[in-house]
């Protein structure tokens, strides 16, 4: 029997507007939308409210890196009738939530979320956004009765908070909330950077995912190689994100110890990757009024089923009259 779509399990995450995206982030979160969206609903938002807890960002960049993502999720194939597309601030019952959410959780259990101990051992001005960050987080995702949320290994605890305050307001209040399962994306933490680090922004040891011919070059010639080994390691960690082990297996022996010929065909092999993923992209940037179109009709789903679940909220917590 065919699958009704409301029958697939939703899986739901956010990504914070920052700026290009790197080919370590397509093979973590980017290809896992990319991959399920035909075994599950996939509601994929960009958490622009998210991103003011930062409070040196500039607005016009906030709003230019949302309109990045978008871009990013439709270039790299993301389909809109099957994958929920939406910004975080365009449901604002998600604010109305996290509300209600922060009079239920206490300071001492805020104060050891390892985001928060980090951030004020930098800095003592720390803001209550950041402070709040996890409330706001449970909050995008029990409104939507969200099943699965893949994240990487540095947001299981933002999940695992989700869960305690779910359980808690479902005993407070009755059965309310879906608990959300985590799915840990491992391979976020795999994806090794030009010198053999986790590929990161903060390192500058990353290729970008829509990256020019020139700037693929660059970067592929920039790749630390230890000149002692068989095998360039670093090369042949990033080309195995893009070619099965058998054939690459062969490339590496033929070419042994000619390191230039390997970068060579790992610039190849990017090229081919990452090329008509570029041009999707250029050619859907000329139209932004329509792009944005796709923005603004997932909003209207995503608030749709929000207001639904505040509903019950409400009158659940006592702020319901009429
Ligand atoms: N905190 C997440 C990150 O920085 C982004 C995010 C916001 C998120 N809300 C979410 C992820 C809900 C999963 C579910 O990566």
């Amino acid at each position: 029997m065919n699958k009704n779509m409301s029958d697939k399990k939703i899986l739901l995450s956010g990504v914070q507007p920052s700026g290009r995206p790197h080919i370590g982030n397509y093979f973590g979160m980017m290809k896992q939308f990319l991959d399920l969206q035909d075994s599950y609903k996939i509601y994929a938002f960009i958490a622009d409210l998210h991103a003011l807890t930062t409070m040196s960002k500039k607005h016009e960049e906030i709003a230019d890196n949302t309109e990045g993502v978008l871009l990013d999720f439709l270039a790299i194939g993301l389909d809109p009738k099957k994958t929920l597309i939406y910004k975080q601030s365009d449901v604002p019952q998600v604010t109305e939530l996290a509300w209600i959410f922060s009079c239920l959780t206490t300071m001492p259990y805020l104060m050891r979320a390892h985001a928060f101990k980090d951030a004020e051992a930098k800095n003592k001005e720390i803001n209550v956004g950041v402070f709040n960050y996890p409330v706001l987080q449970a909050a995008d995702i029990l409104i939507q009765d969200a099943d699965v949320v893949p994240v990487g290994q540095d947001q299981r605890q933002h999940i695992e908070i989700s869960r305690d305050i779910a359980e808690k307001f479902n005993n407070q209040f009755g059965e309310t909330f879906k608990l959300p399962e985590v799915r840990i994306v491992e391979s976020v933490a795999i994806v090794p950077g030009t010198d053999g680090q986790k590929m990161s922004k903060s390192y500058g040891n990353t290729i970008p995912l829509f990256a020019t011919d020139e700037e693929i070059e660059k970067s592929v010639m920039s790749i630390v190689t230890d000149s002692t080994g068989e095998k360039p390691e670093n090369v042949y960690a990033i080309h195995a994100l893009l070619k099965d082990k058998e054939s690459l297996d062969k490339l590496y022996d033929e070419s042994k110890g000619n390191y230039k010929a390997l970068k060579e065909a790992l610039i190849e092999d990017l090229k081919k990757f990452i090329t008509p993923m570029r041009e999707r992209r250029d050619a859907l940037a000329k139209d932004k009024k329509k792009v944005l179109e796709v923005l603004r009709e997932g909003g209207k789903v995503a608030r749709d089923r929000a207001e639904k679940k505040m509903a019950e909220v409400r009158e659940k917590v006592g702020l319901k009259l009429y």
